[in-house]
């Protein structure tokens, strides 16, 4: 049993869930900002930057945190600025741990994804610092779709965050543009001139780390330009994939 200040049982969540199977993603994100203050948005700096306007009319919008891999595309550190400006909110940059991103490339180099996998090098430089960042809050808030592969075609709008909840403290995971396609989402950009990240102007349309992106052609899945030297099924990092992995 999970004891902690904050909690949401099954029951509530399943409510939300059907409460707001139709909604819009400002309605969703008013809806449970209220019921979970203590909530932050979780920028990649991509498409996602519609969580921060949708929510910057608010009394008290969320907190933004970027994890800062190291890795990110020179556009996307740009990109991070632009919005800190355009929006006036500071964003907070998570770094990984430096001893372990130090051992790691001191022993397997600078691309040992590209020979192992990804896995080992997002645990280091996402999955730790995100894990640290949950620590101190009730709920995050991510720019997941159902449309972006088809791992996430059951993301509910919200959900108790497996991966990152523990014993003592219950994470809650929001996910408002869930029912919103990649159309969606660009529709609403243009219509409302909300700043971009320029390598969408390049062929990216799902972006991520430098070395670990890349642009897709015509009639390609988004997710074929991340890890696109791995498997399919594995085009997950820590992030996400476990809860998409135990979903019944
Ligand atoms: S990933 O797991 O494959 O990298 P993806 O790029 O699809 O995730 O992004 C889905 C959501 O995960 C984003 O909208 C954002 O909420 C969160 N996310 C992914 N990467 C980052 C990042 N570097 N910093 C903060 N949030 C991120
Ligand atoms: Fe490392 Fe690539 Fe994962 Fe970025 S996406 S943390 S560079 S393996």
């Amino acid at each position: 049993m999970v004891s902690t200040a904050f909690m949401i049982d099954q029951k509530e969540l399943e409510a939300l869930n059907e409460a707001l199977s139709e909604a819009e993603p400002r309605e969703i994100l008013n809806k449970l900002l209220d019921r979970v203050p203590n909530t932050a948005i979780s920028f990649s700096g991509a498409e996602d930057v519609l969580l921060i306007e949708l929510t910057k009319k608010r009394a008290n919008p969320p907190s933004i945190f970027t994890l800062d891999t190291g890795r990110l595309h020179p556009e996307t550190y740009r990109y991070i600025e632009t919005v800190r400006d355009h929006y006036n909110r500071p964003i907070e940059a998570l770094f990984p741990d430096s001893v372990e991103v130090n051992n790691l490339i001191t022993i397997k180099g600078m691309y040992s994804f590209y020979k192992d996998g990804h896995e080992e090098c997002c645990g280091i430089r996402k999955v730790q610092p995100l894990r640290k960042k949950l620590s101190g809050l009730d709920a995050w808030i991510t720019g997941q779709r159902r449309d972006q592969s088809p791992a996430r075609v059951e993301v509910p709008i919200v959900e108790i965050d497996k991966a990152f909840s523990t014993q003592e403290h219950q994470v809650i995971k929001i996910n408002p543009l869930a029912n919103w396609t990649s159309t969606q989402v660009w529709e609403y950009i243009r219509m409302l001139d909300v700043p971009y990240n320029t390598l969408h102007d390049q062929g990216y349309v799902s972006i991520g780390c430098e070395p670990c992106t890349k642009a897709i052609g015509p009639n390609q899945h988004e997710r074929e330009g991340r890890w696109w030297w791995e498997e399919a099924t594995i085009k997950e990092c820590g992030l996400h994939r476990p809860n998409i992995q135990e979903k019944p």
